[in-house]
This record gives structure tokens, sequence and C-alpha cells, in this order.
């Protein structure tokens, strides 16, 4: 590896996305090419239906493209099969979406505590070990007091909270949001973009952890707090 594939955690090379859908074929995505950098943060900024939870869900490993490469931390994901790609995310990216994800059967500190568990990095981990570090992210959300609330007993603004929690708990490289604030009141959706900006900003910034931040929004004045727009316009890169 080079110097300059080293700066780079994230790379999208001419990614192309075809679906066979109700109305026949259809290129989601064309010839999408993008670096990310450790630590950068970067938005995906474009109108509804133009691409891009599906370009997201190519660069976290989610999705499989029809053509072009996507390498994420120095893995060529298109190499990997799913356990792979499992592996590859585990403990390295989170995600925050706009529907939060909350698995509903498990508390606040339960669904924070799944990635922990599900990293064969911490197998050997003591499990109070583990609840701590969960706690600890809870508290940094300021829902250290909702703990054994399930998501139904929570408002969005906390549920999107605990998300963030499990996100950011194993300390991701690279962390990943799409439309984060969709579902919330603009208020809220205020305090949750704070946050996250201050949990995965710079190293030294509030307790940030130096994790790159790719958010994919269609709110201009969101994307603009990140250091870089990149725009997305029917599946094509502007
Ligand atoms: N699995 C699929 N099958 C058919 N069409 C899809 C599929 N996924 C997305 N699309 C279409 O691709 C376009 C982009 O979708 P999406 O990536 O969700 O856009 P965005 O997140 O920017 O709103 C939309 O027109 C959507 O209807
Ligand atoms: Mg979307």
């Amino acid at each position: 590896m080079d110097a300059s594939s080293q700066s780079v955690i994230l790379a999208a090379d001419r990614l192309e996305k075809h679906v066979v859908g109700p109305s026949g074929s259809l290129e989601i995505l064309r010839g999408i090419t993008l670096a990310v950098h450790p630590g950068e943060s970067v938005a995906i900024l474009g109108a509804s239906g133009s691409g891009k939870s599906t370009l997201l869900g190519l660069l976290a490993g989610l999705d499989a493209p029809s053509a072009g490469e996507v390498r994420l931390l120095g893995e060529n994901i298109g190499e990997l099969d799913e356990d792979g790609r499992a592996a590859l995310r585990a403990g390295q990216v989170g995600f925050v979406f706009q529907s939060f994800q909350l698995l509903p059967a498990l508390t606040a500190i339960e669904n924070v505590l799944l990635p922990l568990e599900l990293n064969p990095a911490h197998a050997r981990v003591p499990a109070r070990e583990l609840s701590a570090r969960a706690h600890s992210a809870l508290e940094q959300v300021g829902l250290g007091g909702r703990a054994r609330h399930y998501p139904h007993q929570l408002s969005g603004g906390e549920q999107q909270r605990v998300a963030i929690a499990r996100a950011i708990v194993d300390r991701p490289a690279v962390l990943f949001a799409d439309e984060p604030t969709g579902n919330l009141d603009a208020e809220t959706g205020a305090r949750i973009i704070d946050l996250l900006f201050e949990l995965a900003g710079p190293v030294g910034t509030g307790s940030g952890q130096g994790a790159a931040l790719v958010l994919v929004t269609h709110d201009t004045a969101l994307a603009q707090r990140c250091d870089r727009i990149v725009r997305i316009r029917d599946g094509v890169l502007a």
C-alpha cells in the first residue's frame, strides 16, 4: 500500500448499481468515484430518490455493487463473502439510520451492548466490562437514566440517541448516518447532529473519537456542517 492509499479509509471506484424493479431494469447509481479520509466528515447531499441510501449501503458493505469496487479499511468488499463483510464491520463501522433500527425486544442498554457482544475481538472480555462500556456510551448520549427502557418507552430523539450510543460504543473508524434527523422535529434533530459531531468528531474536540463520518442527507444546512459536500443527482455525483 502506498502512502496515498493509506490515508484513504473508504474508496469507491466507478460504482454502478442496477436493479430489476417492477417497471423493468433501473440504473440507480452510475460511475460513482469517491474517497474518504480518516477522521473526515463527508456529506452526500441529494434529493429524495437520487440514490443516497443505495450508495450508503454499498459504501458500508451492506449491499453489493453491480460493477465497480469499494475499499473499506483497506479491504475490497467485493472479495469478501457475507461473513467476511460482517467481520470487517465489527468494531470498525457504526450506523445511524433515519428509522433508528433499534431491536424492539431489547432494552436501551441491551441494544448498545449488542455490537460489543457480536464482535469476536471481545470474546474473552468479561461481560461486566462490556456492560460498563455500554453504560458509559449511554451516558455519553445523556441516557444513563434510561438504560432499562425499551425502545417503545423512549421518545424518537431518545431512540436516536440510543442508536448513536450503539454506533459509537465500539469506537468505529467509520460512522455512516442515513438521514439521521429525518424522523425528528427540528430542535431534537439539531441536538442529535450536535451529538453525532461531538462524538464522532476529531480527537480532542468534545469526546470525539476521530471517526470518519459519512452523512447522507437532503438537508443543505446539515450537509454544510461536514468538512466536505458531495452532491448526488439521479445516481450520479455532480
Ligand atoms: N431494490 C430496489 N428496487 C428497485 N428500485 C429501487 C430499489 N432500491 C432503490 N430503488 C430506487 O432507486 C432510487 C434511489 O433510491 P434511494 O437510494 O433509496 O434514494 P434516496 O435515499 O436518495 O432517497 C429510487 O428511485 C428508488 O425507488
Ligand atoms: Mg434514502
